[in-house]
């Protein structure tokens, strides 16, 4: 008889006063970022945070152009460019935030382009990296580890060796 697969994906339902200190900074500063999104063609401003083992904080925005391909997500412009100034750094929490160009901020889970980078940069750390995520009616998801957000990815090790 065939076998079936499940899976589950837990995520906490927290509300904004449920944030440790450390979290609502990360979450304010993913906010906070949307005001600096390029997004003249979509007008949906995103905005991605990380915390860092020091304390600090990078983040970085939605990045759109006339050649609609040419455009970068925020949760990617932040992680890839992060890898590129500092690549030997601990992440300690990710957060993303998006709202219309002049509205409210919304629900919003990150696409699954972004979802393999995200999974590929935490396991290039070698530690979970937890991420909070706007939920409906103003909820926050948090999940324990980036690659919570996409079973089966990809993953290099299928790639054959360089001959
Ligand atoms: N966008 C992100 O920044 N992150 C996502 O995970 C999904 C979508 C951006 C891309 C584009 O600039 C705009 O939102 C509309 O798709």
């Amino acid at each position: 008889m065939a076998q079936t697969l499940n899976l589950t994906i837990t995520a906490d339902v927290l509300t904004p006063a449920e944030l440790s200190a450390a979290e609502a900074r990360c979450w304010a500063a993913a906010q906070a970022a949307t005001d600096h999104a390029y997004a003249p063609y979509s007008h949906f401003h995103v905005g991605a945070a990380l915390l860092l083992d020091d304390g600090s904080l990078a983040w970085n925005t939605n990045q759109e152009n006339a050649a609609y391909p040419s455009g970068l997500c925020a949760e990617r412009t932040l992680l890839f460019g992060l890898n590129g100034q500092r690549p030997v750094r601990a992440v300690k929490l990710m957060a993303v935030a998006a709202r219309p160009q002049n509205g409210e901020f919304v629900a919003v889970t990150s696409c699954g382009a972004c979802r393999q980078v995200m999974i590929e940069f935490e396991n290039q750390q070698g530690a979970a990296i937890p991420l909070l995520l706007p939920g409906p009616d103003g909820t926050i998801w948090r999940f324990k580890r980036l690659a919570d957000l996409l079973p089966f990815q990809f993953m290099p090790d299928v790639l054959p060796p360089r001959s």
